[in-house]
């Protein structure tokens, strides 16, 4: 007899499903030519985590990012979101699937203001290729406009820039357009946020207001990714880390076991400090 109660899940059925990653790479390969950039790396990462990405210079974290939301290459093995294997969708599929990622470059639109900016982010269904022209009289057309606008005000207020929404981008600080940035990721309301090195070349006053927004983020619920060489803020902010060299997955955990781990020790000679475990853990 099958009754209500039967088809409840158990327990263990409800808690394995909230342990469930939200995204899991099988043997994933990115290959320029005879260079693997990202060589067989596996790895799962857990809803609402903020997971860290770390290792040398050219040790395929970038590449491994754009493989992961589909802009890139991806040479062999699999990507799955959710349960869903996405490896053979199109970035642009992708994106609706609430993928949001910033590059490790700026890369504002100079003529467009900030929120024009940040309402690009908002909207997913944007052709990719498409002028600004074009988009912003498809928005129009299709009456979106209203709701970008308030999705993309709503995000710039998230990174506190919601007063900066009429300057253009040439006029801001670099690290103030990092966050713009940020937001644009952020007005399309992700599901995964894929950011690499967005606190590349700032100061620390910086750094540490951009460690603040992703730990906000986090306890909100939103899962990410961090690609960062300052290893001081990914061990502030990370719940694990994962660290690559020369394309492959050397080590993951904590990030103090990760940064003292011998091998990403090796891999990053000359670079790393010993990084203290808190005393309150
Ligand atoms: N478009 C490309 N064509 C050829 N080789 C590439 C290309 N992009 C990356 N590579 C190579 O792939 C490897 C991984 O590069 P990637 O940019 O992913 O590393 P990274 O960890 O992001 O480095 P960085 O810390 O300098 O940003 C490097 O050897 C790089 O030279
Ligand atoms: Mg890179």
């Amino acid at each position: 007899m099958t009754t209500a109660t039967a088809q409840r899940p158990s327990a263990p059925e409800q808690a394995a499903a909230a342990a469930a990653p939200l995204l899991v790479l099988r043997d994933v390969v990115v290959a320029y030519g005879a260079v693997l950039g990202v060589d067989h790396v596996s790895l799962a990462v857990g809803r609402g985590q903020l997971c860290g990405l770390i290792g040398p210079n050219g040790s395929g974290k970038s590449s491994l990012l754009a493989a992961v939301s589909r802009v890139g290459k991806l040479s062999g093995g699999s990507l799955e979101f959710d349960g869903q294997d996405y490896s053979a969708w199109s970035a642009h599929r992708v994106a609706r699937l609430g993928f949001a990622r910033s590059f490790q470059t700026v890369r504002l639109q100079e003529d467009l203001t900030v929120l024009e900016n940040v309402m690009v982010g908002a909207d997913k269904t944007r052709l990719s290729g498409a002028t600004v022209a074009t988009w912003l009289s498809s928005l129009a057309s299709r009456g979106d406009e209203a709701k970008s606008r308030a999705a993309a005000l709503e995000a710039l207020d998230q990174v506190g820039l919601a007063d900066m929404r009429d300057r253009f981008p040439t006029t801001l600080s670099y690290g103030t357009q990092r966050r713009v940035e940020i937001a644009r990721c952020l007005a399309s309301k992700p599901r995964l946020l894929l950011l690499d090195e967005p606190t590349a070349g700032m100061s620390s006053a910086e750094t540490d207001e951009i460690a603040a927004l992703l730990m906000r983020l986090r306890a909100e619920g939103l899962t990410q990714i961090l690609v960062a060489h300052d290893l001081s803020m990914i061990h502030s902010v990370t719940d694990h880390v994962f660290a690559l060299n020369f394309g492959k997955l050397v080590a993951q955990g904590r990030s103090t076991d990760v940064a003292n781990d011998p091998v990403v020790r090796a891999a990053y000679i000359g670079v790393v400090e010993t990084v203290e475990e808190d005393s309150d853990g």
